[in-house]
C-alpha cells in the first residue's frame, strides 16, 4: 500500500491539518518450522511474509488516542489516562495493550491517531495479532522517542499479549514479526533469545501456503491445555532429572525416561523432544542450500502433530495427504498454532499453477471446502515506510 492511499484513506477518518504523518508496517509470519518448542525453551524457525497491518501516525494536541481499523469499519477512542481500564474484547485490545506498556516506560505527553489498514487474513495462522502489535509498537516507539531496540520492542509485545491481553502464547510471534531480514528464515532460540538469520531462498522451490478454511476458533482453550500438559510434564520429569524445559531433553534421555509420564502428556513430550530436533537440523539443511532434507523434516513435523501433540484437524491432514502425494512437492505442514488455518508446501517453481489447480480439485471433493493460496517469500520485519 502506498502512502499516499494510505494518507487519503486518514484524511477520510481523521481531521486534515495537525501533526505531520508517518508511516509503518508490520508483516505476518509463518513458521517453516518448530511448532509448540517456543513456550517448551527451544527453538523456532519463522520467516516474515509479503502481507501484513499498515499504520499511519500522527500525535494529537489533546490526551486522546484514537485507533481505527478500516478492515473493521471501527473507531475506538480512549484518553491518555483511561487507557489502563482496557477493552475486554476486539482487536483493540492489542494496539491498546502495547500503549499501556510503552507508556510505563515513557509518559507520552499527548495523544495519538492511529489508522491500521491491513492485507492479512485475520484467523489463518499468519499472526495478524502480532502484526498489529508490533506496528503499534513501531509507531508510538518512533512517535514518543521511546528509544527502544526492535528485541525489546518484541519483548514488550509479547508482554502485552500475555499480561494485558491474557493470552498465554509463547516469544515466536512477536519476534517472528519484527527481527526478520529478507530472503532470511529466523532462528530463535527462546529460551535464551538469542538469534540468527538463516538464508532461505526457495529458487527452484518456492513456499506456498495453502488456507484449510477452517478457523482456530477453539485455539485459546486447546492451547492453553496444551501448555498446561507441558508445564504438568516438566513438574514431573524435573522431580527425577536435571531440566529445566522439555526442549532440552535429548532423544536417548526422553526414551530412557519417559515411563514416568502418563501416555497422554508422554506424547506431548515426545513430539517436543522431537520436533526441537528437527528445527536444529532444518537450520543445518537450510545452510547447505539441501531442500530436499528439509521437505522431509516439514513431513516429518506435520506427522507428529498429528499423531503426538494433536493439534492439526481433519482439513489440514487431508491438505497435507494430497500435498505429500503430488511429486511437485517437496514436503509440507501444518504452520502455526494449529487446530485450523495454513499448511505451508514446497512446490516447485514452475509447478505452482498445477499445484493450485490439483490442491483446489482434490481439497474441494473431499471437505466441500475451496482453499485459499498464498506464495509468500521472506521478507523483512516491522519497519517504517517512508513517505516519499
Ligand atoms: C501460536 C503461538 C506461538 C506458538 C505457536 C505454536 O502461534 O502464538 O507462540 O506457540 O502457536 O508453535
Amino acid at each position: 500500500m502506498e502512502p499516499q492511499k494510505l494518507e487519503k484513506e486518514f484524511y477520510t477518518v481523521f481531521d486534515t491539518g495537525g501533526e505531520s504523518l508517518h508511516y509503518f508496517f508490520a508483516p505476518g509470519r509463518v513458521n517453516l518450522i518448530g511448532e509448540h518448542t517456543d513456550y517448551n525453551g527451544g527453538h523456532v524457525l519463522p520467516f516474515a511474509v509479503n502481507k501484513g497491518v499498515y499504520v499511519v501516525a500522527r500525535k494529537r494536541k489533546d490526551d486522546k488516542v484514537c485507533l481505527y481499523s478500516a478492515q473493521k469499519g471501527q473507531k475506538e477512542t480512549f484518553s491518555l489516562r483511561n487507557m489502563e481500564a482496557g477493552v475486554s474484547s476486539g482487536w483493540v485490545r492489542y494496539p491498546l495493550a502495547v500503549l499501556q506498556l510503552l507508556q510505563r516506560e515513557k509518559v507520552f505527553s499527548r495523544g495519538l491517531d492511529i489508522y491500521y489498514n491491513g492485507t492479512l487474513p485475520s484467523d489463518s495462522g499468519l499472526s495478524s495479532s502480532a502484526a498489529l502489535e508490533a506496528v503499534t509498537a513501531l509507531a508510538g516507539n518512533h512517535l514518543f522517542d521511546t528509544g527502544l531496540s526492535p528485541l525489546q520492542l518484541a519483548l514488550l509485545c509479547h508482554r502485552a499479549e500475555n499480561e494485558i491481553v491474557g493470552v498465554r502464547c509463547g516469544i515466536m510471534d512477536q519476534f517472528a514479526v519484527i527481527l526478520p531480514r529478507e530472503k532470511r528464515a529466523v532462528l530463535l532460540d527462546c529460551h535464551t533469545s538469542e538469534f540468527s538469520h538463516i538464508p532461505f531462498e526457495p529458487g527452484e522451490y518456492v513456499a506456498v501456503l495453502v488456507h484449510s478454511r477452517t478457523y482456530r476458533s477453539l485455539e485459546k482453550g486447546q492451547y492453553n491445555q496444551k501448555r498446561e500438559g507441558c508445564e504438568k510434564s516438566l513438574e514431573i520429569l524435573a522431580a527425577r532429572l536435571p531440566v529445566n524445559h522439555l526442549c532440552e531433553i535429548t532423544p536417548e534421555v526422553f526414551e530412557q525416561y519417559s515411563h514416568l509420564l502418563p501416555p497422554d502428556l508422554r506424547s506431548l513430550v515426545r513430539h517436543a523432544v522431537y520436533e526441537e530436533q528437527r528445527v536444529k537440523k532444518t537450520a543445518a539443511f537450510l545452510r547447505k542450500g539441501n531442500l530436499i532434507e528439509v521437505g522431509r523434516l516439514l513431513k516429518e513435523s506435520h506427522l507428529s502433530l498429528q499423531k503426538y501433540y494433536r493439534v492439526t484437524n481433519a482439513g489440514l491432514d487431508i491438505l497435507f495427504e494430497e500435498a505429500t502425494a503430488l511429486p511437485c512437492v517437496l514436503g509440507a505442514r501444518m504452520t502455526g498454532a494449529g487446530f485450523g488455518g495454513c499448511t505451508i508446501n514446497l512446490v516447485e517453481r514452475g509447478k505452482v499453477p498445477y499445484f493450485q489447480e490439483t490442491m483446489a480439485e482434490k481439497y474441494s471433493a473431499r471437505t466441500g471446502l475451496m482453499p485459499a493460496f498464498y506464495v509468500v517469500t521472506p521478507q523483512r520485519g516491522a519497519h517504517q515506510i517512508n513517505a516519499g
